[in-house]
């Protein structure tokens, strides 16, 4: 089979590779110069609409609408934009195999693909209940959301329930609440399972929780904390009728959604390069240990620098910015210069029903509450402290104005010193917007 060579190639096609084509082209890369190697069926899009608007019975967002670089205020990449740009996109294309010795790819189909530099941007996948052995969690009707294609099959299933039909939703992370959420918006009756006692607890305190789970209970979500689904029952076409509890109870459901977390796609990668903390391990500029390979996104273990520590991120402003930064510190080791080492404040968020909060910094140390954060308050502004030997080192809002998100954001990028938490409860937002 034919083989194609590229200068540089970036493996995966979604967020992280969007941005770092829209990187290369603002570089003045030569057409035939880049490829973007994806599975995927489409040229990258904005991941984050896939658990929102993409599932909403009105104002729902569809593709060419949400490509990359949309989400993040800038110019909308469709499939032309790369032809224009001389940009290879090269898709329903899986890479089985990634030979770094000899700088080669294979796909699925037997296509050979080299590259002098390769960004490896392949992400996370979803952790599946039959990993862990379910009983029944091969049943039809039970579904996971990563990609484009498996959220049209979740939009069929909802397209093809009644009055009355029951979803279950497995998990209280980030796809938990948002798929809850857009379930509800869909008019199906919902249970939240989850195992720790409160919902989001990577991130949420107790309090924070609580809130949320207030609100979700009041839009008529059926929140089931401290449970863990040990099966699932089928009927005789084999589709998903009974979830199973560990305490004995059984929930009724035409439609399980499953977010029990996600793992990176390093497997490729195995034995080849060095891996910490479950990722690829990069420096500040994305190289990993192999020379001319750089990893970004989902699947890098970068140097936190703000916090003299490493950490993998699976948030989307991470694999825009570390997509950027990988880009720059590749032209820049070409044209044997430097540049600034990747300085990054995590900034985390997430929308759901008439919702939309905002986290910044490192949730470490004693948090505080402050502002309204009854369930049932009209204007639902409240927010969270995180304080660490004396600094506030995050800060978490709901509901805040573009102005009140840059002043929390400040706040967690400055670290002010606090050392009296009842004084920081009750300024809340005043704190923030003198810093
Ligand atoms: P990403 O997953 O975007 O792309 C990886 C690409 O590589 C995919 O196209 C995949 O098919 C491809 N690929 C993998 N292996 C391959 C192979 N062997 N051969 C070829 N192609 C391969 N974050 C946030 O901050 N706010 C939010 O609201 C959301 N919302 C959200 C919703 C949903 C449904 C998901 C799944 C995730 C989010 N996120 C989020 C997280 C965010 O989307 C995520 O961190 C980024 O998409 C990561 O970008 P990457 O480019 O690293 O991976
Ligand atoms: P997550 O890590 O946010 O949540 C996983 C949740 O699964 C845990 O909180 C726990 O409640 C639950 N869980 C774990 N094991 C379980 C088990 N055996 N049975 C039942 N529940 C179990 O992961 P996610 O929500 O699946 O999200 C997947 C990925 O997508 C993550 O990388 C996430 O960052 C990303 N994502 C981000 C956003 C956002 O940033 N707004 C939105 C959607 C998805």
């Amino acid at each position: 089979m034919a083989e194609k060579s590229f200068k540089y190639v970036i493996l995966g096609g979604g967020v992280s590779a969007g941005y770092a084509a829209r990187a290369f082209a603002k570089h003045g890369a030569k057409h035939g110069e880049v490829a973007i190697i994806s599975k995927e069926a489409v040229a990258p899009y904005e991941r984050p609409a896939l658990s929102k608007a993409y599932l909403f019975p009105e104002g729902t967002a569809r593709l060419p609408g949400f490509h990359v670089c949309v989400g993040s205020g800038g110019e909308r990449l469709l499939p032309e934009w790369y032809t224009e740009k001389g940009i290879s996109l090269i898709l329903s294309t899986e890479i089985v195999k990634a030979d770094l010795a000899s700088k080669t790819l294979t796909s699925a189909a037997g296509e050979i693909f080299k590259y002098q530099t390769l960004i490896i941007a392949t992400g996370s996948t979803v952790l599946r209940l039959t990993d862990f052995g379910t009983p029944g969690a091969d049943a039809k009707n039970i579904f996971y959301l990563r990609e484009i294609d498996e959220a049209d099959a979740l939009v069929a299933a909802i397209k093809a329930t009644k009055n009355g039909s029951k979803a279950v939703v497995v998990g209280g992370g980030y796809i938990g609440l948002e798929l809850s959420a857009a379930l509800r918006a869909n008019n199906i009756d919902v249970s939240m399972v989850f195992p720790e006692p409160w919902c989001m607890p990577r991130l949420f305190t107790a309090g924070i929780a609580a809130f949320y789970e207030g609100y979700y209970t009041n839009k008529g979500v059926n929140v089931i904390k401290g449970a863990l689904v040990v099966g699932f029952e089928t009927n005789e076409n084999g589709e998903v009728k009974n979830v199973k509890l560990k305490d004995g109870r059984v929930l009724e459901a035409d439609i399980v959604v499953v977010g029990v977390g996600a793992k990176p796609l390093t497997q490729l990668f195995k034995g080849q390069i060095e891996e910490d903390k479950g990722g690829i391990k990069t420096d500040a500029f994305f190289k990993t240990s192999v020379p001319n390979v750089y990893a970004v996104g989902d699947v890098a273990t970068f140097p936190m620098k703000m916090y003299g520590d490493i950490r993998r991120v699976e948030h989307v402003d991470h694999a825009r910015k570390s997509a950027e930064q990988a880009v720059e510190a590749i032209y820049a080791s070409e044209e044997g210069k430097s540049i600034g080492e990747y300085e990054y404040l995590p900034f985390f968020y997430s929308r759901s029903f008439d919702l939309s909060w905002q986290f910044y910094g490192d949730n470490v140390g004693e948090s505080v509450l402050f502002g309204d954060s009854s369930p049932a308050s009209p204007s639902h502004k409240f927010g969270a402290y995180w304080v660490k030997d004396g600094k506030v080192v995050g800060a978490f809002l709901e509901s805040g104005s573009p102005e009140e998100n840059k002043a929390i954001a400040k706040v967690a990028k400055v670290q002010p010193p606090a050392d009296n938490l009842d004084k920081l409860a009750t300024e809340g937002l005043t704190f923030a917007s003198k810093i």
